[in-house]
């Protein structure tokens, strides 16, 4: 497999200007909830903004892509001609104000989730059953049950590593919608969150219950979350299932029986079985329901070409 002839300059170059860890050829599926995928040329764990910095300036002639916890990801068997780029533990921070908390983008969500439930601060609850990073969070503006990022950010500090830029952009000029924003490349460095004074017993009961939900309505084992985006009043999973998709399989990814959104990958399975049966699947919804799903998974590097299924 060919790497990006810059991949050995760009990795020489970034070495002595990171305090983090810059490594060659290096697997990234241990990084993504799915655990498949191949070796990124580069790849890059940053420990401060001057690591940010460097990346900005001497990565311009490779792409690179930001990996959260790589919780909605799937990366190619054959891996990313580019930089990874993943935070590390300088951006695992949390200030708490009197009700807002600055979170560091690597913080996960369910810790921070916690963390509200510690000190009484109400409407972050609905975080503690995502397993993304506050980053990827407000990136993709994640949610569950009715409640979004969206709902409790006050701002975001946005570094663009065309210009090496970091900018303090408020909420409401980030275009949020469902599963949306316009952060894009922009690496999500910290933001911060305002929420409602309670209970610390009430918030913590919320979270219990949330987290009792998720464990008898969502499988377990490697996924991704859900797959596709839920259609406007509708739902994929719902949708997926009355398809008939259920146990659907292509290699070691099956289409998991307690939700259809969910795809569950088994010992020996490669991204090329997620990426065809995501396809298949959604053929499959197009065909017997009617509705064309679109992916809220993320995709990395590049992959097979595929056919349109005749079901
Ligand atoms: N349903 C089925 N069959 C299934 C799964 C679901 O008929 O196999 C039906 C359910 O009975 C229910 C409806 O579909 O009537 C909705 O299902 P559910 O309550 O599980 O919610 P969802 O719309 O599938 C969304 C988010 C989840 C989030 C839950 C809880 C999306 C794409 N998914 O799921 O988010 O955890 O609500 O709030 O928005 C994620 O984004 O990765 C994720 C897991």
């Amino acid at each position: 497999m060919q790497t990006h002839p810059l991949a050995q300059t760009v990795a020489d170059a970034l070495v002595p200007r990171v305090a983090g860890t810059v490594r060659r050829g290096e697997p990234l599926g241990q990084y993504t909830s799915f655990r498949v995928g191949g070796p990124a040329d580069v790849a890059v764990e940053a420990e401060s903004e001057q690591d940010l910095t460097a990346v900005a300036d001497l990565c311009g002639g490779m792409p690179v892509a930001v990996i959260g916890r790589g919780s909605n990801l799937l990366v190619s068997d054959d891996g990313f001609r580019g930089v990874a780029l993943r935070l590390g533990r300088g951006f695992r921070t949390q200030q708490v104000g009197e009700s807002t908390i600055v979170f560091g983008a690597a913080v996960s969500l369910p810790a921070a989730a916690r963390l509200t439930g510690r000190i009484g601060l109400a409407g972050f609850e609905f975080a503690a059953e995502i397993p993304g990073s506050f980053g990827g969070g407000v990136q993709m503006n994640a949610g569950a049950h009715g409640r979004s990022i969206s709902d409790v950010l006050v701002w975001a500090d946005l570094l663009d590593l065309g210009t090496g830029r970091l900018e303090r952009v408020p909420a409401r000029d980030l275009s949020y919608g469902y599963r949306r924003s316009s952060v894009g490349e922009r690496v999500v460095v910290r933001g911060e969150v305002r929420l409602e004074p309670d209970e610390v017993r009430v918030v913590q009961t919320r979270i219990a219950e949330l987290l009792r939900w998720r464990r008898t309505h969502q499988p377990g084992g490697l996924s991704a979350g859900s797959v596709f985006k839920n259609p406007d009043g509708d739902s994929a999973g719902r949708l997926v299932d009355g398809a008939g998709g259920k146990g659907l399989r292509c290699g070691g990814a099956v289409v998991s029986d307690v939700h259809a959104n969910f795809i569950v990958v088994e010992q020996g399975s490669t991204a090329s079985d997620v990426w065809r049966l995501i396809w298949l699947v959604r053929d499959l919804v197009v065909e017997r329901m009617g509705v064309q799903l679109e992916p809220e998974v993320r995709f990395l590097g590049d992959f097979p070409q595929v056919e349109r299924h005749e079901l």
